[in-house]
């Protein structure tokens, strides 16, 4: 077989490693200037990798295939080996990396521009819990696993927790840090367009860490502006008739011992702040589209759904009652 054939009939064999390059949740496909640092050095550390297992190889071959006379002569001696391969080539490569990765590092975690928009995310088993707030009277507001902002804007994420470990990781826009109890760390992010970008829970938190995502946002600066004046203002009445059932039975079932929605009368701050969860993209943090069947679903099989979340399940719940509580939610836009 000749090498072209041979590289032909296993070129499948690199699909699945390339397929993990695309998309939107891949560090390889910036879209920020940190993601952008991060995927150049993950560049050149893969070159240089592929340029000393290349030496290893042919190292390897030449080990086992040369002719013994030709090995034991004074060229390729032992100490020689251990001298070059074990100390210059590391001393090398690592005053090459060493300095490029705290340039990255330091790029990546900048200090505050003046006009810099500030965003809390608190870690919560298993949602992200996300707060504005411009210091104006009015201006402070929760919603949940999304994040909007502007583009082009450098946008400095305070990162807490409230129970364990989490690890925020948005690879298209910044890299992985972790959130700490105790702790405030910080991330800068930056979008250069457009567009909706995953981003993942990166360190192990518990039973449903896997089902831990959440969304970054970016718009264009006026679309921005009317987001956060929507997200400052109360829940509108609910507008239909199911709705309004739906309303109603929110009230009846205690939902808002947990839950906030604003206008409505309801301020608990265990769950997620409900206020326009209609307009989130998803419910359960990256778990379901928002529509009303979600909505309802999740409401009766939310610890199927998301095995050891703190919300009881309402399986006794009847159908209709899921219906109008659904209805009810997603028109809180
Ligand atoms: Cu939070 Cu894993």
């Amino acid at each position: 077989m000749t090498v072209r054939r041979a590289a032909r009939r296993f070129a499948w064999l690199l699909t699945p490693l390339c397929a993990g390059c695309e998309g939107i949740q891949s560090a390889l496909q910036p879209a920020g200037p940190s993601a952008r640092e991060i995927a150049a050095l993950w560049w050149s550390m893969a070159a240089g990798s592929a340029v000393i297992l290349m030496l290893v190889v042919a190292l390897l071959f030449y080990a086992v295939f040369s002719r013994p006379q030709r090995r034991h002569g004074r060229r390729l001696t032992p100490t020689r080996l251990i001298v070059y391969g074990g100390i210059v080539l590391p001393v090398i490569v690592l005053s090459i990396l060493v300095p490029f990765n705290i340039w990255v590092a330091a790029g990546i975690s900048a200090p505050r521009a003046a006009d810099t928009l500030t965003v809390r995310v608190h870690g919560r088993q298993w949602w992200w819990q996300i707060e504005y707030d411009d210091g104006t009277p009015n201006g402070r507001f929760d919603t949940a696993n999304e994040i909007y902002l502007p583009v082009g804007a450098r946008v400095e994420l305070l990162l807490t927790t409230a129970d364990v470990i989490h690890s925020l990781w948005i690879p298209r826009l910044a890299g992985k840090i972790d959130m700490i109890p105790g702790r405030t760390n910080r991330l800068m992010i930056e979008a250069d367009e457009p567009g909706i970008f995953r981003g993942q829970c990166a360190e192990f938190c518990g039973l449903s860490h896997a089902k831990m995502a959440l969304h970054v946002v970016a718009v264009e600066a006026d679309e921005f502006q009317a987001w956060l004046e929507r997200q400052r203002a109360d829940a509108l009445p609910p507008a239909t008739d199911p709705a309004r059932d739906g309303a109603a039975l929110f009230d009846t079932n205690g939902c808002g011992l947990c839950h906030t929605v604003r206008g409505h009368g309801a301020w608990g701050v265990v769950g997620p702040d409900l206020t326009h969860v209609g307009g989130r993209l998803t419910i359960g943090a990256g778990l379901l589209t928002t529509t009303p069947d979600h909505l309802a679903a999740w409401i009766a099989h939310n610890e199927v759904l998301k095995p050891g979340n703190l919300m009881p399940a309402y399986v006794d719940l009847d159908r209709e009652t899921r219906i109008a509580l659904g209805a009810y939610l997603e028109g809180l836009r």
